[in-house]
């Protein structure tokens, strides 16, 4: 619960991952983000080069999982996002739903359209200091205020 009044406005990051973009689910995701009332301010699709991807996921690389992470993040192309609006932060990661599709519940976007961990659909920075990181790393210049 709230007790300071309304949230900051914030910008985060938010990748469409490989799973979500071959399984035409670009539309959706984005949609669902505009109708929360959330602005997208900035949209680019590629493939991440494997270097950027292991940068992206720094605080995983002890992790066991995290070869197999950067191998499928560099597969195949992505979506990735400026989204801005009141608490777009949590906003985005309540939208998102649990990292584990198994615990997502129905409504959230892995809950809706995901069910294997490794491959859960969409990512969104966790907080302030990793919105900011990871903007810089994929936005750079273009999403200075
Ligand atoms: P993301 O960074 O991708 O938005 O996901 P998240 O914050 O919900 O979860 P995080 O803990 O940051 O984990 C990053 C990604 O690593 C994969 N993972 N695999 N095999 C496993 O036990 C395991 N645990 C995490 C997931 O794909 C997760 O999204
Ligand atoms: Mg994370």
């Amino acid at each position: 619960m709230r007790t300071d009044g309304a949230p900051a406005m914030e910008r985060t990051f938010v990748m469409i991952k490989p799973d979500g973009v071959a399984a035409g689910l670009t539309g959706e995701i984005i949609g669902r983000i505009e109708r929360r009332g959330l602005d997208i301010v900035a949209i680019r699709k590629g493939g991440m080069e494997r270097a950027v991807a292991e940068e992206h996921y720094v605080e995983h690389r002890e992790r066991p999982f995290f070869g197999e992470l950067v191998e499928f993040i560099s597969s195949d192309p992505v979506v990735m996002l400026v989204v801005e609006g009141q608490g777009a932060i949590v906003a985005m990661r309540t939208m998102m739903g649990p990292t584990d599709p198994q615990d997502a519940p129905p409504g959230t976007i892995r809950g809706d359209y995901a069910l294997d961990v490794g491959q859960n659909v969409v990512h969104g920075s966790d907080g302030p200091e990793s919105a900011e990181r990871e903007l810089a790393l994929h936005f750079g210049v273009l999403v200075a205020a």
